[in-house]
């Protein structure tokens, strides 16, 4: 098989980073937009910002204050980290702090608003798109040579280190997607010819990163943005129902994802893609809802303040009510992101539409 693909993240990235391996994580760098930032957008003058609360609320490592994580608690890039036995979570690259030795434990470059395409997400004014996070990581990498030494440093990086990369759905909503703002970009690239426009220019920033000794990725698809409910709204269409074009955009973006990965695996010695099924996993909420505990309608953006809600997400209350079913805290954590990501940018715009928040502990096994 040319690609693991498994429901879950941290399910994947365990069966192939940990299972296999037998020294054990050094370092995660991670890569992406707010699904996974921790803290970089806290440095640049931007819209995308997440450093108030009730975001942060139940951040053990600060006692509940906001970091800039998107996120009532950590992000799954944090989970995976601690999963894979991090003593420290991986710092924020604009970070001042992230300096010397710290940058041993990985660093995130993640930014909210952030794209494949470096023209992604301007309506934030400010966010790091992929590429730049990518000559991010050329600056630490040379770090890593003067802190270690060349030939460790390399050894470092391709064998004690994990990339994760979660991007692509900004590309999208942030982007082509946009009413209005993306009029040109519409009328002058297919939807198809834009998917493939994203494609190649991922695999250039995947093999920019190999160049740079990256061999162990762990990338995320693009979920099913035409369900959440900003573009349910502009969209005009039923609560139950998710807007066609957009999901139709994500699956064709994660078929050919999935066809690179593969391609990338026999083409680049050494290297190991693992494709974290986002999508599917998302939907299997969505469309299994019932299955799962129970349900809460209610807007986002009216309730700023309310330690129950956050921004981009009803996480809290999620969290709350997943208090009374016994899942560990990991499962709760990341149900909780898949409901942040459910939500994600509802807010941009205020909803017209009463988004339709599940609540649910998908059966995820750790075992
Ligand atoms: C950097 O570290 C110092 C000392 O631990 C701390 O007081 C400060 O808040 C940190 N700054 C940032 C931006 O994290
Ligand atoms: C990394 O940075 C160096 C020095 O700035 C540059 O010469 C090199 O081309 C960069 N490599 C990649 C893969 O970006």
């Amino acid at each position: 098989m040319g690609v693991c693909t498994l429901t879950f993240v941290v399910l994947c990235s365990m069966v192939v980073f940990v299972v296999g391996g037998e020294e054990g994580l050094a370092a995660s760098f991670i890569f992406g937009d707010s699904l996974v930032d921790a803290g970089n957008n806290n440095f640049l003058p931007t819209l995308a910002r997440a450093n108030f609360r009730p975001n942060g609320i139940d951040f053990e490592a600060t006692a509940g204050e906001p970091t800039g994580r998107y996120t009532n608690g950590r992000t799954i890039a944090d989970i995976v980290g601690e999963l894979l036995g991090q003593a420290n979570y991986a710092p924020p690259f604009l970070s001042p702090n992230t300096t010397g030795k710290a940058i041993l434990y990985g660093v995130n470059y993640a930014s909210g608003g952030g794209g494949i395409l470096t023209q992604t997400g301007r309506i934030f004014i400010n966010r790091l798109g992929l590429d730049v996070q990518a000559d991010y990581f050329n600056i630490t990498r040379h770090q890593i040579d003067d802190l270690i030494g060349k030939s460790k440093a390399k050894e470092f990086i391709m064998r004690k280190s994990i990339f994760s990369i979660t991007i692509g759905s900004n590309d999208f909503l942030s982007n082509y997607l946009l009413p209005v703002i993306s009029m040109v970009e519409k009328m002058s690239e297919t939807p198809n010819d834009f998917v493939d426009h994203l494609i190649n220019h991922f695999e250039g920033q995947l093999k920019r990163l190999y160049s740079l000794d990256a061999r162990k990725f762990v990338i995320g698809n693009v979920g099913p943005i035409g369900c959440i409910p900003y573009q349910k709204t502009i969209n005009q269409i039923e609560e139950t129902e998710c807007a066609g074009l957009p999901n139709k955009l994500a699956l064709q973006y994660n078929s050919k994802l999935r066809d690179l990965l593969v391609q990338l695996n026999q083409e680049l010695p050494g290297a190991k893609f693992v494709l974290a099924n986002v999508y599917d996993l998302v939907m299997e909420l969505i469309t299994n809802h019932k299955k799962y505990v129970s349900m809460a309608r209610q807007a986002c953006c009216g309730h700023v303040g309310d330690d129950r809600f956050n921004f981009f997400g009803l996480v809290k209350r999620v969290a709350v009510m997943l208090e009374t079913i016994d899942l560990t805290s990991s499962v709760k954590s990341i149900v909780a992101l898949i409901m942040a990501y459910v939500l994600m940018l509802t807010c941009i715009f205020p909803p017209r539409q009463r988004p339709l928040i599940i609540v649910s502990p998908f059966p995820i096994s750790f075992s």
